[in-house]
């Protein structure tokens, strides 16, 4: 599908590189597995590697909105294995997408990095029992980064943790602009079988978990954490009803062309607010179509909302390293409120530095501004004429509950770094503890072309000497001590973006000015 993500580029940092490892289940999910058969929980790790080949893979972001969402190098893996014996993998975790592929040992990408490979998994079907090969050269998906990736579909025995799934459809990558697989969670509609041969369609791992009896609704809780902190988890059947504060507020998945083919919920509000609560920011009455996408790493935003945010915190846009801030940032205390669905839908409060992450150069050092303060990237960006997106450095703050059954996201501002459990199964049409059902604004996307590089930003400087620091215009309630030496940020332009709007009844068209267009829908 031409707008499945995941939508990081290649490029992974090692010191950002976020390993999750499936443990077997714990202690503690093993008492609720006896009480509450039908859930499968895996703890994972996050880990920070370092030193490893992949360091050197990240770089620089070319000038399009497609390339910029790699400039973040957080992906979060999960680890599983594939055949009889089972072969270790590391895959990226999208709801994004809705295949599962990993690399061959035949494929370009691990003759290009064997390292890679190495760490991250390839399959070698000599070495299954299990193998069948059951579409040879059928297999073909394109991520909305960019990548492409060719080969075969095969059926085998796909463990993730103690959960053993038999005749799992996965494809098998010959060709691949990137070396390490990916675990599509997505609607099996939106697999990418879909765009040649409708019928193809197969069972992905969310559907098998369920025909093979280890779930009983299509549905699963993910929960990404703090950016620093070292544990996660995803559990498949189930809401973990200790990972997050209040009460979960269920939204209504908005369709795109009228299906449901991915996770899109309907963002109402943007704020920024300023460590005592005052408002620096916000665009309310928004009906935006927003997908949640844990493939993504970063958000993506129309630049009408984006731009005025950009500006307010001083995001520089520099040629070699994309959309940067000063590192201080990410102790900035302020916080992005963004509201969903309308009047008693869920409000996720993103603190400023989950947008505020390090970049590194090829040597694995940090570049500084010409002050000498550390640079980061930033995290929240212009969506262009793609699709709007909130990626990881959103989606840590919420616990969301994907209910593929009932087409329906739970969500609740993330407990970080509880180490509580409380695992309810998800069995019927409602997902347990959840409180009301929002749906005060609908937004159904009919967003086409591809992404474009919308110079939201002016470029600044070619090299990390001429580049200075922005000046952030909101109180961002950090010390900006050293600002005055600075010397004057080219900042982010004016939104180069029109936005018309046209309300007609009930129908709210939002033209944008590069041939995107998104169809709004509010009642
Ligand atoms: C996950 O995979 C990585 C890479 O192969 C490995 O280092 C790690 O030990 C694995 N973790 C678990 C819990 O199996
Ligand atoms: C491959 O697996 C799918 C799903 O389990 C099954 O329907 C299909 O018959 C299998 N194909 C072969 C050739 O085994
Ligand atoms: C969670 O734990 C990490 C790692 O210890 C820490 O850096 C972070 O500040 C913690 N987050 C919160 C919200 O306490
Ligand atoms: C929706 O359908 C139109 C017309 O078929 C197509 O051009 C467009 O790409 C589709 N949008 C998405 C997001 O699939």
């Amino acid at each position: 599908m031409p707008f499945s993500s995941p939508r990081i580029l290649l490029g992974l940092s090692a010191l950002t590189l976020l390993l999750f490892h499936v443990s077997d289940v714990t202690a503690s999910l093993f008492s609720v597995h006896k009480r509450s058969p039908k859930v499968v929980g895996f703890d994972f790790k996050k880990q920070v590697p370092r030193n490893t080949p992949l360091a050197n893979r990240l770089r620089k972001r070319q000038k399009t909105v497609a390339a910029n969402i790699d400039n973040e190098q957080i992906a979060y893996l999960i680890n599983m294995t594939v055949g009889t014996p089972g072969q270790p993998f590391s895959v990226q975790l999208d709801t994004g997408s809705s295949d599962i592929w990993i690399p061959s040992t035949e494929s370009d990408a691990c003759r290009e990095d064997e390292q890679a490979c190495q760490t991250l998994g390839q399959y070698d079907s000599s070495a299954s029992s299990s193998y069948v090969d059951v579409g040879v050269g059928q297999f073909q998906i394109s991520y909305e980064d960019g990548s492409a990736v060719t080969g075969d579909y095969i059926n085998e025995t796909l463990a993730i943790g103690n959960t053993v799934i038999k005749r799992q459809t996965v494809g098998l990558a010959f060709e691949a602009t990137r070396p390490f697989g990916v675990m599509g969670i997505g609607y099996v509609a939106d697999e990418s079988i879909a765009a040649t041969n409708p019928n193809g369609l197969y069972q992905n791992v969310v559907a098998q978990m369920k025909d093979q009896g280890f779930i009983s609704t299509l549905a699963y809780s993910l929960w990404l954490n703090d950016l620093n902190s070292l544990t996660g988890s995803i559990l498949f059947g189930g809401v973990d009803t200790a990972k997050y504060h209040g009460n979960l507020v269920v939204l209504p998945v908005q369709t795109t062309n009228g299906s449901y083919t991915d996770f899109t919920v309907a963002l109402s509000s943007v704020s920024v607010l300023d460590c005592s609560g005052a408002v620096q920011f916000s665009q309310t009455n928004l009906a935006l179509p927003v997908i949640l996408d844990s493939g993504t790493t970063d958000a993506y935003l129309p630049d009408s909302v984006v731009n005025p945010i950009l500006g307010g915190v001083g995001v520089i846009n520099d040629k070699d390293y994309g959309a940067i801030v000063s590192c201080d940032l990410a102790n900035s205390p302020a916080t992005l409120s963004f509201s969903f669905g309308g009047n008693g839908g869920p409000t996720i409060s993103v603190g400023l530095g989950e947008f505020v992450t390090p970049v590194y150069d090829e040597e694995g050092n940090q570049p500084t501004f010409k002050d000498g303060d550390t640079i980061c990237s930033w995290g929240l960006m212009s969506s262009g004429t793609g699709p709007i997106l909130f990626g990881d450095a959103f989606l840590r703050s919420a616990y969301v509950v994907y209910d593929l059954t009932n087409n329906q996201i739970g969500m609740a501002q993330t407990n970080f770094n509880t180490t509580d459990t409380n695992v309810v199964e998800i069995s019927g049409s409602s997902i347990p503890g959840a409180s009301i059902t929002a749906s005060a604004v609908m937004a159904s996307q009919t967003f086409s072309g591809i992404p474009q590089e919308t110079n939201a930003a002016t470029k600044t400087g070619t090299t990390q000497a001429t580049v200075a620091h922005g000046s952030p215009t909101f109180n961002l309630c950090v010390s900006q001590t050293g600002n005055a030496k600075k010397g004057a940020a080219s900042a982010v332009g004016p939104p180069r973006i029109e936005i018309t709007s046209v309300t007609t009844g009930l129908v709210l068209l939002l033209s944008l000015a590069f041939g995107s267009s998104v169809v709004l829908l509010r009642w």
